[in-house]
């Protein structure tokens, strides 16, 4: 099956045997019945498939979590309450005191939060080179690397890194890779096909696509996934609710016509600012619809322009079928040290924009009047 079809059809029927119904139901129950002591033993023993609990499992969720895996090429996907969840679980699985990860220092704002401010209260050491050079990715990574960890196109410059080459380090050095693919969901790239080893969504953009949910997603091999579970997601507890997951579900079945038709809309608006003399750079990798630019006069009129804009709406996050902007030197990359800001690359003048589905005239209209205003 191609992925726009994985994409309607995986986990759509298979959760409800008995009516058959078209859309997966929303099972809003905490705990499930044992026909028997010794089935509730075998459930437990994770000898019988039946569920036991839904902080482990749930049929809407497993509707979702199959869908997500079929759709990414992965073997098995587990379902969290956020972006942030998927990640930090992630980590706190793989890593120990003493163990070190190697990251590119373009992150998303609070993955960026976790490794350089508080994997050190964990003991956890993290290595953050230029991925743009796999040498120094190699040279970073040590006996007690466990993760690589990256981002590509990465937020908010949208710079390519490639992963061919990344996972080639990583599988030389027998080092696992985990890897955010939320700027670029199936089916603009598929990690799994280039060596990663665990792919992260933040289900709360593309894959929700309606700025109406929040939630993660792990997903890869059993090998690794089958233990994370077992030893870590059932106790720590990030868990995803069934009606999240049915909101999930059902933004995903048009994921591929939304990103499809965003992309179009981007390129478009990416060449008008291409030819505006106040734009001093446009970062855009080519596909998507997340773009960012630099306006000359930097801080004040990166924040006039976010002020002015009528139609696009000045909110943080991305993915959505509405067009979403915002300034990361006062918004999702705040946090960071001025020093860090400028390591990444972040100038003051930064806007990034997500583009949604309006009518791509209206959109340029905007930014003109908003551009008039700086
Ligand atoms: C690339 C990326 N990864 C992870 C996250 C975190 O996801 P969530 O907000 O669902 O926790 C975000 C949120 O903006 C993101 O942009």
């Amino acid at each position: 099956m191609k992925s726009s079809t994985k994409n309607i059809h995986v986990g759509l029927h298979q959760s409800d045997p008995i009516f058959g119904s078209v859309v997966p139901p929303i099972y809003l129950t905490s705990t499930y019945q044992f026909p028997s002591v010794r089935e509730g033993a075998l459930r437990f023993a994770g000898k019988s498939k039946g569920m036991v609990y839904s902080r482990f499992t749930n049929p809407t969720v497993a509707a979702l979590e199959a869908r997500l895996a079929a759709l990414e090429g992965g073997e098995m996907a587990l379902a969290t309450s956020s972006g942030m969840a998927a990640i930090t679980l992630t980590f706190l699985h793989f890593l120990k005191t003493g163990d070190s990860i190697v990251a590119h220092p373009v992150l998303y704002g609070g993955t960026c939060e976790f490794l350089f401010h508080m994997a050190k209260r964990y003991g956890i050491n993290v290595r953050s080179v230029d991925f743009q050079d796999p040498q120094k990715v190699e040279a970073a990574v040590d006996r007690t690397t466990k993760l690589i960890y990256f981002e590509s196109p990465t937020n908010p410059l949208l710079e390519i890194i490639d992963i061919k080459k990344i996972t080639a380090v990583a599988k030389k050095h027998k080092v696992i890779t985990v890897f955010d693919n939320t700027f670029a969901p199936p089916p603009l790239q598929f990690p799994i096909k280039m060596g990663v080893d665990i792919v992260i969504h933040s289900l709360t953009k593309y894959i929700g696509g309606h700025s109406d949910l929040i939630g993660g997603a792990i997903i890869g091999s059993k090998k690794l996934l089958e233990p994370l579970f077992a030893h870590s997601y059932i106790f720590f507890g990030p868990t995803m609710s069934p009606f999240t997951a049915y909101l999930a579900l059902r933004g995903l079945t048009t994921l591929e016509v939304r990103v499809k038709k965003e992309t179009e809309t981007a390129q478009k608006i990416v060449k008008y600012l291409k030819n505006n003399p106040k734009v001093s750079k446009v970062n855009y990798p080519g596909f998507g619809g997340v773009l960012s630019f630099e306006i000359k006069d930097g801080y004040r009129a990166g924040e006039k322009l976010a002020n002015s804009v009528k139609v696009i709406t000045l909110a943080v996050s991305l993915g959505g079928v509405e067009s979403l902007i915002e300034h990361p030197a006062s918004m999702t990359h705040s946090e960071l040290t001025l020093e860090e800001r400028k390591n990444s690359g972040i100038n003051d003048g930064l806007i990034r924009i997500s583009v949604g589905l309006e009518d791509e005239d209206d959109l340029i209209a905007d930014l003109k009047q908003a551009f008039a205003a700086i």
